[in-house]
């Protein structure tokens, strides 16, 4: 007795059901592939705005996770977007806040900032996140081409006083740089309307319940 050869629709079923098989394989190796790069990703990103965080606000003064004490809010003067403000506390006193990121039209792009106001109106310190502007020109308002951004520690709304939050081309204290004069001028006066904000909100930002980030949008 010999085997009867497969019928051609049962050898087209076979081919399609290999084939399903094998689709619905990859399509999971994808998902978990995908899925263990989002978590890394996230993860990554986790540590490094706590490397900046750690660098504007006294780590070894700060008893809670800030990063699960945050609120989000909205103020178009601050930046397009709803932003995050995070808390850190000395106990039960507050210690310091972080906004970010406060966002501003720069030369070439939005620049995204980081500011960290200590909570007697002090800036901790102000990191730029990301920016468009020109090597060379505007982006030594980054911490890696320059000491610029690092101005910014220890001031406050009366130090300068407020007519003073400008660069020296506009009768200012901050220095602009040579050829960009825009660039600096706009990350001034996103920090000054910050800290108007932080005079204004202090206790409102401090006292305000945490919001779990993926429910924010429905409370606000
Ligand atoms: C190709 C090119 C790129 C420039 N990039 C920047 C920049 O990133 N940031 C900036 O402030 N100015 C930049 N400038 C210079 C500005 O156009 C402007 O002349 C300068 O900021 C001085 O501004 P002021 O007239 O307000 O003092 C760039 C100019 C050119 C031609």
């Amino acid at each position: 007795m010999s085997d009867a050869p497969a019928s051609p629709l049962r050898q087209a079923l076979m081919s399609a059901l290999t084939l399903g098989l094998f689709g619905i394989l990859g399509a999971a190796l994808v998902a978990v592939t995908w899925s263990l790069t989002a978590e890394r990703i996230a993860y990554n990103e986790r540590q490094a705005f706590l490397r900046n965080v750690y660098k504007l606000v006294p780590r070894d003064r700060i008893s809670n996770d800030l990063l699960q004490d945050v609120i989000t809010i909205r103020d178009p003067r601050l930046s397009p977007e709803p932003l995050q403000v995070y808390r850190a506390r000395e106990g039960d006193r507050p210690l310091a806040v972080v906004y970010s990121p406060i966002e501003t039209p720069g030369y070439a792009g939005p620049i995204r900032l980081m500011v960290a106001v200590l909570a007697d109106g002090t800036l901790g310190g102000v990191r730029v996140l990301s920016h468009s502007e020109t090597p060379g020109l505007g982006d030594r308002i980054d911490e890696q081409k320059s000491d610029w951004i690092l101005s910014f520690a220890g001031k406050s709304l009366g130090n300068p006083p407020l007519e003073k939050w400008k660069v020296k081309k506009d009768g200012g204290v901050f220095d602009q740089f040579t050829g960009a004069t825009i660039t600096p001028r706009k990350v001034v006066d996103a920090v000054r309307r910050t800290l108007l904000h932080f005079r204004a909100h202090r206790n409102e930002l401090f006292s305000r319940p945490t919001q779990p980030l993926e429910t924010t949008e429905a409370h606000s």
